[in-house]
């Protein structure tokens, strides 16, 4: 890992594990991009800028700067001065006119990372920063007095390139700030596809592969969070890349609110990949002397196709961006008693389901929704934070104490962010929910957002929040969010920072939060957003595990959980067992695969136990022995492919790989039974070629040259939905 200037070349090198990022000045002033991709460690390779060739840098051809402008690859591009592809940046001034132009002042190379003020971003873990290094790139607008500083940052440990930018006004006159990305990231790429994670509730971020064509191909979000549809996420492939070949580019936002993400072919074949927050419903007030600081961006390149991109983003989030002391810890196996219950329960019903769990192994109780207020729907009481004692006499103190002589630790869900119409809240402060003026709000399950913006309606919900926590000994805290936002109108920001709002609610939100691991510093969070709504980097900052969605149907789960372990280590996917028929689906799937697919995540029970057939009750028993076999490996391995149902609709099958490549889990689920086959081959993948594997129940040994490249076959299985794990292990010293 390194940052270096070379000086004679007028260029800036980064260094990260395989991955080299330069970054070139044009004409003493334009910061272009020159490079990113596999290291190639040879200073001269400044020519890639193209400034040799027509139409030249402005000062050799100033007749030709527009042309400069739109071909240039820059490292930030702005708006209104010739570069006509989407550009990062786009200032108003307070008459009115619009367009910015950066141009190159300095640089300052730092070890370590700062943190961004507010934001969630990834950090060195020494505490002396050590292992990190950051390069600022110092640029300004002199008709503007806007200094911009470019931030890149690297770590010993990772070959992921992280930026952010910072925006100062250095002027004497307010200035607006319309559109804010983070990054553009320009290359050569004539043929490719590109790569999204996108769908809706209870379907979240199924992978999406479609060819790259001319013009912008966008992903985006400005329903105030980043949301079941789109995923902040873009990845641009080169034709034929795939699991483990070809050159990835990827961008992943560590941001929790609007954001677009964009890949545009341009007039000469080039590629502009671009990730910030959306312009839509954005402006920022930037008066003199002050600075906005957009969220970071995570670049990653991989010269091995997506599962090397996938490592490195596990290894990165686990690294860097995860704070929770839980990271590397074993999560209590929960029992939630949402799908067993929904609104429907009380201390006594809560007690025999935990009275059951704690029998079959169950290490967590978590009451959901509808313990406060007067809540018995989905409609009602949101804000109101105090305990409904009809339902738990004797309040939370007693069902905790209950909970925990059952053996038991104890978790509550609540919903901090929303308000509802009916609610004591509401008709004390109307003014409290995100309103425009003259319109009725827009209810959404039948709710309205608090103005997150709004200090003391951040108190009132931190208070509201802590004040439970400290009542009895909760463990683990579910902080759901089940709605999209409208109406974002806040009654005293005042008329010129309206379009604040959206950044200043998530602001609000992160704020919330880190007080609640400040007090609560053993709490274990656990972020939800009406299912899988809200899973992002951003979130991860604050809670080690995120619910991934309300769909628990193991078939559906499948697509679901590969597209979001993609991106994320499988110890932050929430995933549950629940119930069939599943409550969303109708599916009937046996008990045991749904404990399979469960176990590819942080693992857990939402259905009533005490419903349960003695059999299934049994295999509870069982799921949670070998979840605690397997739950070391499955959180701090190597996750890879092997099958993917949502591509073959027939089967779907992953391996985690322990670091040391001493043992492998594999689970094969055969999602549909078909007539007169043979064995299945698989490939494995990340194991020693060289080591010997025994396969546990079989007495067989394989050499893992034979696993991966002859392959392991799998029998086929009699019915639909069946799964199967294989559990492989290296029992000798070498
Ligand atoms: C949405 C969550 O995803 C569910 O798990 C559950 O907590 C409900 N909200 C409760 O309202």
């Amino acid at each position: 890992m390194g940052i270096e200037y070379l000086k004679a070349e007028g260029l800036f090198r980064l260094t990260a594990g395989d991955t080299e990022y330069v970054i070139g000045i044009a004409d003493g002033k334009y910061v272009g991009h020159v490079y990113f991709g596999k290291a190639i460690d040879d200073s001269r390779c400044g020519y890639l800028m193209r400034t040799e060739e027509p139409p030249f840098v402005p000062s050799r051809n100033p007749g030709e700067k527009g042309s400069f402008a739109d071909a240039f690859f820059w490292e930030y591009s702005t708006w209104g001065v010739g570069d006509y592809r989407e550009s990062c940046l786009n200032v108003r001034t307070a008459g009115g006119s619009r367009g910015c132009e950066l141009h190159y002042e300095g640089y300052r190379i730092l070890e370590g990372k700062p943190g961004l003020k507010g934001l969630p971003a990834t950090f060195c873990r020494d505490e002396e920063n050590g292992g990190g290094m950051t390069l600022e790139i110092f640029c300004r607008d002199q008709v503007l007095g806007l200094k911009a500083v470019l931030r890149y940052s690297v770590f010993e440990d990772s070959p992921a390139v992280i930026r952010s930018v910072e925006l100062i006004n250095e002027g004497q006159e307010t200035l607006y700030l319309e559109k804010v990305l983070t990054a553009c990231l320009d290359m050569d790429l004539e043929e490719g596809d590109l790569l999204t994670l996108g769908g809706s509730w209870a379907r979240e971020r199924h992978m999406i592969r479609r060819p790259l064509a001319f013009g912008k191909q966008l992903v985006s979000s400005f329903r105030g969070e980043s949301g079941h549809q789109d995923h902040p996420f873009l990845a641009v492939m080169e034709k034929g890349a795939g699991r483990e070949r070809g050159q990835v580019y990827a961008m992943h936002f560590v941001y929790s609110g609007n954001f677009m993400a964009e890949a545009e072919v341009s007039q000469f074949d080039n590629v502009r990949m671009v990730m910030g927050i959306h312009p839509e419903g954005f402006e920022w007030v930037l008066k003199p002397g002050v600075s906005f600081t957009a969220p970071e961006v995570v670049c990653v390149y991989s010269d091995q196709g997506l599962d090397k991109m996938t490592h490195i983003f596990h290894d990165l989030y686990r690294g860097h961006l995860i704070r929770s002391h839980y990271l590397h810890k074993k999560r209590p196996i929960l029992i939630n008693n949402w799908e067993a219950t929904y609104f429907d329960f009380d201390s006594g019903r809560l007690l025999e389901i935990a009275e059951e769990a704690a029998r079959r192994g169950i290490e967590m109780l978590v009451m959901d929704d509808g313990w406060f207020g007067k809540r018995e729907k989905p409609a009602g009481s949101l804000g109101d934070w105090t305990v409904n004692e009809e339902k738990l006499p004797g309040g939370l103190p007693r069902l905790v104490k209950e909970v925990e002589k059952l053996g038991l630790s104890f978790g509550i869900w609540f919903e901090p962010e929303m308000i509802s119409p009916d609610s004591d809240l509401y008709r004390a402060h109307p003014d409290w929910a995100m309103h425009l003026p003259g319109r009725e709000p827009v209810q959404s399950r039948a709710q309205y957002v608090l103005d997150l913006s709004r200090a003391e309606v951040v108190d009132y919900v931190y208070e509201s929040v802590a004040a439970i926590l400290r009542s009895a000994p909760v463990s683990y805290v579910k902080w759901d969010m089940n709605r999209q936002m409208t109406d974002v109108g806040s009654a005293v920001l005042g008329r010129e920072h309206q379009g604040e709002l959206f950044h200043r609610y998530i602001l609000g939100v992160y704020e919330l939060q880190e007080r609640l691991m400040k007090e609560f510093p053993d709490l274990l969070l656990e972020n939800c957003a009406s299912g899988g709504a809200r899973f992002d980097p951003g979130m991860l900052y604050y809670s080690p595990q995120i619910w991934c969605s309300d769909d628990t149907d193991a078939v559906e789960r499948l697509a679901i959980q590969e597209g979001t372990a993609l991106l994320y280590p499988l110890g932050a996917i929430g995933a549950h067992v629940s119930a069939c028929p599943n409550h969303i689906t109708g599916r009937m799937t046996p008990f045991r695969t749904r404990g399979h697919v469960a176990m590819a995540g942080t693992f857990g029970y939402e259905l009533d136990i005490t419903k349960l057939p003695e059999e299934e009750k049994q295999m509870i028993q069982n799921q949670v022995e070998t979840y605690h076999r397997f739950q070391p490996l499955v959180r701090e391995g190597d996750y890879y492919r092997i099958a993917s149902w949502a591509e073959n609709r027939r089967y779907d099958c992953w391996e985690v790989v322990s670091k040391d490549r001493r043992e492998a889990l594999v689970t094969f689920v055969q999602v549909l039974a078909e007539p007169n086959r043979h064995s299945r081959k698989l490939f494995l993948k990340g194991l020693d070629p060289e080591a010997e594997y025994c396969l546990e129940g079989s007495g067989r040994v394989y050499k893992g040259a034979l696993l991966m490249y002859g392959g392991f076959l799998v029998q086929p299985m009699k019915g639909d939905f069946m799964s199967q794990m294989y559990h492989f292990t290296v029992n000798y010293e070498r």
